[in-house]
């Protein structure tokens, strides 16, 4: 009996003391890797490692010691064109190849990353300064996965993707907080699909994917696929403005994705946008309190907080406040921050210097607008760059830290009180990345998941992704989707849209004018603007006329400008309600607004011809295609759904595809009622309200078209129409921020002034770069190709337990 509670109690002592001791992870082979480099590593270019054309390079750092690692080579101008042609190169041979045979590749790939996963890991953690625990149990792994889910598209692209072909050669420029994760969230898709990159790996970062490189090469990679130029901003740069590129991929701040999507404004090149975030992480009263505090240690201390869909703002319903607060605070103190090699350490170092002032001085910043400072109290490593676990609570929704991306381990706290309160504050941000919902209520935080402006969200849990789940953002933390199969589109262009030529646009006719219509009586035949459901004249009173192509003044539009732009954002802001009307809903009244087109469709041809000279045939045709659109997008409405992902977990991931919001239309001059129709109908079908500016030459279809919106049940705000200058128009609509999406159809000028003025907040445009489209043919004028631009797919991860 005695032996016995001496047992027990010597037991008890001995979990009392089991203090912690370091269990670092062996760097040996790592390090012989980079002995085997040390007089430097070159851009990987074309399978060999190449020094930089200018002979210049730079180092890069082991952030924990603050020691140099590595010595780069600063990539140039020359490198840029060399890496560029070697991948155009070997794209033209690399697409030709069967999907069966890409897909081999890929899954060697994959193979390869797990043989030397410990390699890549350790090389990661010393580079990036992150856990080992991390870069081993995740970023590897899940890279790996990445492969193999995107073996398994190329295998099936020939039958899943009949309809599109390669983009080509694709630049890619990736941050440093997740160097070889998010290197293979941009390699997989891309080099599956038939494209060949050039990739920028960031300034701090950039050691795993030379590695990757050599490693890709040695596993039987054609030559050329891959390259790698290292360099600062500047190489990035290069990269963005080359000519000869298809396409930008970036991740990484909302800065650089602004500068970027100005710079290939106009250029054709596509562009996808992965960029920064300020999370909400809300915690409802009836959240499994211990659940969301681990969750909070996931959301932002994980990767020492340095990750773009980080849940850096935690809201908290009032009642439960102060608990936990209280926990959450119990449980820093428990954090440890250490050595990235030790394997028992839930923090490493910040990636450089530069990162750990720009943290430190925004939390100096938070605590001089009033927040309340809380950092755990526990032991820090010497030297490096290192920051403890903090939390600013009490903090003010519009202040600085509350709204600016802090990019380390740093949440700020605030509370709200109705489940209404939590989602304001929530989308009060200008990102729109992820989201984190507690409840153990179902139907409250599937309901507030909804209502939540990010393009992820996780319900009871945080940080969770997979390769077939896509991943990306809305507002201004930028567009476009990373895995699943959205994110194989963006490596993809449609067939219907190659062989799209040079739209030829004709000037005005003049007016000729007669004596005989100067003297009749001077009544209003100007039609007005349609906005919030009513006819409505202009502000600025003018009007401009609409002349046949034989010079003949066949009526008057009202010159629409900028401030009937803003009334129409408004009312169609204020018809919010129609993207969660019923899909069945919306279906029915498209084809209402079929069926009215339809009773009145030899009065549409007359006007057709009048405008344009088209024979009656062809305006009858125009107006049967018009109607038989309208019918496609019907039936579409209540189809084009979502699908539900079973990722690799206890749990589903529902992809739903969701409106923009408010979207701004310049119609194209030719087609002036089936142009319109193609672009409204997919965008109203999925829940869209819009703003449109009809064929400029030949508005008369659009304002007879309002008699139609009228008799069709459409709500007040859907539909929304202002006529005048395309130009001007679509300046107004660019630089609205309350503008979600404009699609514009006209000159390449036109594509070009649209996507540069567009940056403000990040709109996603659909420009035509100047090319005509023939409106008649289906493959090219309707479908998927629309609906896919007229949507945003959200996912929203539910994982099961009891
Ligand atoms: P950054 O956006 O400057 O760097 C990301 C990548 O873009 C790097 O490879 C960089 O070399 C490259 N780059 C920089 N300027 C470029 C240009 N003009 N053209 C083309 N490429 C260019 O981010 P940085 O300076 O490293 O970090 C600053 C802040 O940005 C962070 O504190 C954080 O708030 C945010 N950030 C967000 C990331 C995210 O994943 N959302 C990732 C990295 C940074
Ligand atoms: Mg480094």
């Amino acid at each position: 009996m005695m032996t016995m509670t001496a047992a027990i109690s010597d037991v008890a002592k001995y979990f009392d003391d089991m203090s912690y001791g370091p269990a670092p992870e062996a760097d040996t082979e790592a390090r012989a890797w980079l002995a085997r480099h040390a007089s430097g590593f070159g851009h990987f270019i074309n399978g060999a490692f190449v020094p930089s054309a200018s002979g210049k390079s730079f180092d890069t750092f082991e952030p924990a010691t603050g020691k140099a690692l590595a010595r780069l080579s600063l990539g140039g101008k020359a490198d840029i064109d060399s890496a560029v042609s070697s991948a155009r190169k070997a794209q033209a041979q690399w697409a030709k190849l069967p999907g069966h045979a890409r897909a081999r590749h890929l899954y060697a790939l994959a193979r390869m990353i797990q043989r030397h996963a410990r390699l890549i890991a350790v090389v990661e953690a010393i580079d990036n300064g992150k856990p080992i625990r991390e870069t081993r149990d995740i970023d590897v792994p899940l890279a790996a996965r990445h492969f193999y889910h995107h073996a398994g598209w190329a295998q099936i692209q020939d039958t899943e993707f009949a309809d599109h072909v390669p983009v080509g050669v694709v630049g890619q420029i990736i941050p440093w907080n997740f160097p070889f994760l998010m290197l293979s969230w941009k390699l997989a898709p891309a080099l599956a699909l038939g494209n060949a990159v050039v990739l920028k790996p960031a300034e701090f970062t950039s050691l795993t994917a030379l590695l990757f490189a050599e490693l890709a090469t040695a596993a039987g990679l054609p030559a050329g696929l891959i390259n790698i130029v290292t360099g600062e901003g500047e190489t990035g740069a290069l990269l963005v403005d080359h000519p000869d590129i298809d396409k930008i991929a970036f991740t990484g701040s909302t800065d650089v994705g602004r500068i970027i999507r100005e710079r290939t404004a106009g250029s054709g090149k596509s562009l996808t946008l992965e960029l920064g975030g300020k999370s909400p992480f809300i915690v409802f009263e009836d959240a499994d309190l211990d659940g969301a505090v681990e969750g909070v240690v996931d959301a932002i201390w994980f990767n020492q907080g340095q990750v773009c869909c980080a849940g850096s703002r935690i809201l908290v319903q009032e009642g439960i406040s102060a608990l936990f607060h209280e926990r959450l605070k119990r449980r820093m103190q428990t954090l440890r921050v250490g050595q990235p090699l030790d394997k028992c350490i839930d923090m490493g170092a910040i990636v450089a210097p530069v990162q750990l002032s720009r943290v430190e001085s925004l939390v100096k910043k938070g605590v001089a607008e009033g927040a309340t400072l809380h950092q755990a109290q526990i032991d820090m490593p010497k030297g490096g760059s290192f920051y403890p676990p903090t939390l600013l609570s009490g903090v003010q929704p519009t202040s600085t830290v509350a709204t600016e991306e802090i990019f380390g381990p740093v949440a700020v706290s605030m509370t709200f009180r109705t489940p209404e309160e939590a989602i304001q504050l929530a989308n009060h941000s200008r990102y729109g990345l992820a989201a984190s919902v507690w409840s153990e209520t179902i139907g409250l935080a599937l309901n507030v998941a909804a209502k939540l402006a990010a393009g992820v969200v996780w319900v009871n849990a945080t940080n969770l992704f997979d390769a077939a789940v896509g991943f990306g953002g809305k507002r201004e933390s930028g567009f476009g989707r990373e895995g699943g199969r959205e994110g194989c589109y963006e490596y993809l262009k449609p067939k219907a849209w190659l062989g799209r030529k040079a739209r030829t646009v004709s000037a005005l006719p003049q007016i000729r004018t007669t004596v005989g219509e100067f003297s009749q009586p001077a009544i209003d035949r100007t039609a007005k603007l349609f906005i919030g459901g009513k006819q409505a004249r202009p502000d600025g009173n003018y009007s401009r006329p609409v002349v046949s192509p034989k010079g003949k003044l066949i009526g008057e539009v009202g010159e629409g400008n900028r401030k009937d732009i803003r009334n129409a954002v408004v009312a169609a802001h204020a018809a919010s309600g129609w993207a969660s009307a019923t899909a069945h809903n919306r279906a029915q009244i498209l084809y209402y607004i079929a069926e009215n087109l339809s009773g009145r469709a030899d009065a549409f041809a007359a006007r057709i011809s009048a405008m344009t000279g088209a024979s009656t045939s062809a305006a009858k045709a125009e107006v049967e295609a018009s109607i038989a659109r309208l019918f496609t997008y019907g039936a579409w409405a209540d189809k084009y759904e979502g699908v539900v992902h079973q990722p690799p977990l206890r749990g589903v991931a529902l992809a739903m595809p969701e409106a923009l919001g408010v979207v701004g239309v310049i119609c194209p001059p030719e087609a002036p009622l089936l142009g319109l129709i193609s672009l409204v109908a997919p965008l109203i079908a999925t829940g869209n309200r819009v703003v449109v500016v009809p064929s400029e030459p030949h508005p008369l279809a659009a304002t007879d078209f309002y008699s139609i919106l009228e008799t069709s049940d459409v709500p007040a705000g859907v539909v929304n129409i202002v006529t005048g200058s395309a130009e001007e128009l679509a300046k107004s609509l660019a630089t609205h921020n309350d503008v979600d999406a404009l699609w514009a159809f006209g000159t390449a000028e036109l594509s070009a002034m649209v996507e540069k003025l567009s940056i403000g907040n990040l709109k996603r445009t659909f420009v035509d770069h100047g090319k005509a489209t023939d409106w008649q043919d289906r493959a090219a004028a309707e479908g998927t190709l629309y609906l896919r631009r007229a949507v945003d797919i959200k996912n929203i991860w539910i994982p099961y337990g009891e």
